[in-house]
Order: structure tokens, then sequence, then C-alpha cells
């Protein structure tokens, strides 16, 4: 579908359609021009607050439902680090319905969008600020992130250069910052049963596994490809 058909599909008849197509024309994303996108069948509100939800990152809550099915028959506490539009704890909750989830992020602006996509979808969430564990107490079974992952020097997309927001998309320590400072801290902010659960860049997927075996040396770390076969998941569970 192009951007246009897209357009005239999704955007709300209130909405101008001429306005629209001007916004379009002006290099704005047409998921922010809309104003919500569906993800893993729920309707999600995003705007240049918060990082359009993709479908690699539906791909991650797939495949992190099918490993909690699989390993936890009981109850169940989830942290989300960097939940922008609240898109990952929205669909979890929804599909594991005796799980406690708390979801953070340094951007209050992202976490009050968060907070009304929660209300939209009827999904009792935990949100608050911390940057990354900064303000996290509690013990996790789960902790999933789609943190940033762009290198700062790495050339993107302008419509993603200009549009979406820099705190979402870059990190430093060639894109890796955040994969560090969760692994050398999770043990603090996990429970002895874990699933540790990361989307990451392509070609990060060596980088992120040898940090993952320094600080999980005893752990099973399982690297996955999306649907577009490039290496985008890595999953550390206590064997
Ligand atoms: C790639 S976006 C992911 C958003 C959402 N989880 C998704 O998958 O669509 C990364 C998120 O991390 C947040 N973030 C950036 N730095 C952070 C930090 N130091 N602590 C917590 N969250 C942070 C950003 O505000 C952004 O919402």
């Amino acid at each position: 579908m192009t951007e246009q058909e897209y357009l005239k599909k999704y955007l709300h008849p209130n909405d101008n359609y001429e306005e629209a197509l001007k916004r379009l024309n002006n290099g704005e994303p047409v998921q922010y021009i809309v104003g919500d996108v569906e993800f893993y069948h729920h309707l999600i509100k995003v705007n240049k607050n918060v990082l359009i939800p993709r479908p690699e990152t539906e791909e991650l809550v797939e495949k992190t439902i099918n490993l909690i099915n699989k390993k936890f028959p009981n109850e169940i506490n989830i942290l989300d680090i960097g939940t922008g539009s609240g898109c990952i704890p929205i669909a979890l909750k929804s599909n594991i319905k005796n799980s406690h989830i708390d979801a953070i992020d340094i951007s209050k602006e992202a976490l009050d969008t968060a907070i009304e996509n929660a209300k939209l979808n009827n999904q009792d969430i935990n949100f608050y600020i911390s940057d990354i564990f900064s303000n996290v107490n509690n013990k996790y079974n789960v902790i999933i992130s789609n943190p940033p992952y762009i290198r700062e020097d790495e050339e993107i997309m302008p419509i993603v250069k200009n549009n979406e927001p820099h705190v979402a998309l870059y990190a430093k320590d060639n894109g890796l910052y955040f994969y560090k400072e969760i692994l050398k801290e999770a043990h603090n902010y996990l429970q002895k049963e874990y699933i540790i659960a990361f989307e990451i860049g392509e070609e990060q997927g060596q980088y992120i596994t040898n940090i993952a075996k320094q600080y999980f040396p005893k752990s099973k770390i399982i690297l996955e490809k999306d649907l577009r076969n490039f290496d985008r998941f890595i999953f550390i569970t206590n064997e």
C-alpha cells in the first residue's frame, strides 16, 4: 500500500484529507498524521513524542508470549524498559492474564501517551519515569526492552531522523549502551526464574551475545532472526 492509500484508508473521518496530504508531502510519517497504528491487534495512539511501533516489535511480543507460556504457569511480574507508546506492555498484558506489568521510560511525554493508550485498551499497567533502573525497586520474571540502538554516527532515513524522537533512536557506545547497562544491573532486578527479551539492531547480535555471556555465563542465550531474516532478538533465560 502506498502512503497515500494508507492515508485514504486510515485517516479519521473528521480529519481534513487535503491538510493531511500536505503534511505527508512535507515529509511527516503517515502514522503521526493519522494519529494511531495497529499493533498486535491493539489500536495505539502515536505522536511526535513516541516512536512509531514497528512490525519487528510485534514479533518480539509474539516470541516473548510464547516463551512465557512455556516457562511460567503461574503469576509473573514483567518490566518493560523504554516503553514509548506503551505498545509492548499493552500487548503483553492482554495476552498474559496472570501478569503484573511495570513499564518505564525517561520521557514524561512518552509516558503520558502510554498511559492514555493503556486506558484506551483497558489494560492495567503501572507506568513510571525511570532512567533505566534508577527508580526500579522490584524483582521481575521478565525484563523486556526495545531500547534505542542506533549508532550516533549512523545514517538513517530522513523521515525517521527528522520526525521521530532522538531519545528513542540513538544510543552511545556504538548503539550498545542500553544493552550493556541493562545486562550489567539486571541480576538485581530479576527473580530466580527469568527471561530477558531484547529487540536489537541487525548488526549487533554477536556483540550483545558476548556482553550477555559476560554477565550471564550460566544462562541460555538465544539469538533469533526476524521475518526478513535479520538478527533481531536476543532472549536470555535461566536454564
Ligand atoms: C526504540 S524506543 C521503543 C519504544 C517502544 N517500546 C516500542 O517498542 O515501540 C526506546 C524508548 O526508550 C526510551 N528511553 C531512552 N533513554 C532511556 C533511559 N535512559 N531510560 C529509560 N527509557 C529510555 C525512549 O524515550 C523511547 O521511548
